[in-house]
């Protein structure tokens, strides 16, 4: 049963693969620099993290999309980095560079000086803008909470911020694969924890962001990333009352290994614009829902580009549910507001007969 008082609940439905009249559509970093107002909010708060950190303004930035496009879901508006700064590494965001950590993660005796942060205590300014959301949104739309995955934030501890090569990363694998273990450990059970806050402050569905997943081998992939998302999922506290939360796994990369990141226990996978949607959903048998999985870079061509490649990925995936779509990542920050639209109304109307009869 999907939450009856959601008065759109075309997301919750698709991702259960139950009958939708049509495709629902939401965008990875709808809310961000793309947006002229996103950066006027942004100025405002000084910084990326203390926008973070309040939640009225990460409210504010969370509904600017939805005032904008006809989207069918919001996302949370914070970021998977919040739970290493709850670990005490020293999280800034340096202008045009990204993240960095002052005190990065390198050797057995940095991991075991970490704990497992407290939800409500530690990240409390995160249920907080949950709950804000919300009350806010008022049940017009699901949101959607998220966490990294624990290769994925492993990554950037380890690396001390953004990497070309995950060079560090990559050489504690194969050099002190116990260590990298640890790490994993306890970063699973921190994100399941962190996760089950966000359900227990209201969030409607969940999304794993694995983006570096799909840079490791096969066998590397199941032993250091899904592992650990499996045991998450299976730490998920996926009903609230009445409600059913689905969880959405997305690992950038990932399409290679569809069939085993559906058996893993996840409601819906989302797929880069490397994979054909209807090939994946034939090898996946209608086991979970397909997120995506547009390029992101078509936002920057003609309209009526956009609007035949979205049909592009309708006619892919073809008649029936289980299809949201959305981007193969995230919008670019050059990307144009308009151009958005065309593509969130194009799907709309292009979609209705994929869900008739
Ligand atoms: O999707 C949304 O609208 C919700 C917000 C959201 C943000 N980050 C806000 C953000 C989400 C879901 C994320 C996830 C995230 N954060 C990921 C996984 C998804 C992905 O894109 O692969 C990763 C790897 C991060 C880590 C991160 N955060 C990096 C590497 C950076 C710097 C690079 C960049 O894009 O600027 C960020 C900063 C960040 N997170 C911004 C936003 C809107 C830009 C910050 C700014 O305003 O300057």
């Amino acid at each position: 049963m999907t939450d009856p008082v959601l008065k759109n609940d075309r997301l919750i439905r698709a991702l259960l693969r139950q009958p939708v009249d049509r495709t629902p559509i939401w965008i990875m970093r709808q809310a961000g620099r793309y947006l002229p107002e996103y950066r006027e909010t942004r100025a405002r708060a000084g910084s990326f993290m203390d926008l973070c950190r309040h939640p009225d303004l990460a409210c504010e930035v969370t509904l600017q999309p939805l005032r904008r496009f006809d989207l069918d879901a919001a996302i949370l508006f914070s970021d998977i980095l919040t739970i290493p700064a709850a670990m005490g590494l020293g999280l800034d965001f340096v202008e045009n560079e990204g993240p960095r950590f002052a005190k990065p993660i390198r050797t057995r005796s940095d991991v075991a000086r970490l704990g497992v942060p407290d939800p409500e205590r530690d990240l409390g300014y995160v249920l907080e803008a949950v709950r804000t959301i919300k009350r806010e949104l008022g049940n017009r739309v699901p949101l959607i909470g998220f966490a990294g995955s624990p290769w994925t934030i492993a990554t950037y501890m380890i690396e001390g911020g953004s990497s070309d090569d995950h060079r560090l990363a990559r050489t504690m694998l194969y050099q002190e694969p116990a260590t990298l273990h640890a790490l994993l450990e306890v970063l699973a059970r921190a994100v399941a924890e962190y996760l089950n806050g966000q359900i227990a402050a209201g969030v409607d569905v969940v999304q794993i962001f694995d983006t570096w997943g799909g840079i490791l081998t096969p066998a590397a992939y199941r032993e250091f990333s899904l592992r650990y998302m499996q045991a998450i999922m299976e730490r998920l506290k996926r009903r609230s009352g009445t409600k059913i939360v689905p969880v959405i796994l997305f690992t950038k990369g990932g399409g290679a290994w569809a069939e085993t990141i559906a058996a893993s226990g996840c409601d819906a996978m989302g797929l880069d614009w490397t994979v054909d949607l209807g090939d994946v959903r034939r090898r996946t048998e209608g086991k979970v829902a397909l997120q995506g999985n547009l390029d992101p870079a078509v936002l920057h061509g003609s309209e009526a580009a956009i609007r035949s490649e979205a049909a592009a990925i309708l006619a892919a995936y073809g008649r029936g549910p289980g299809h949201v779509f959305n981007l193969g990542h995230g919008i670019s920050q050059h990307a144009d507001p308009d151009r958005l639209k065309v593509l969130v109304d194009a799907v709309h109307d292009l979609s209705a007969p994929y869900h008739q009869g």
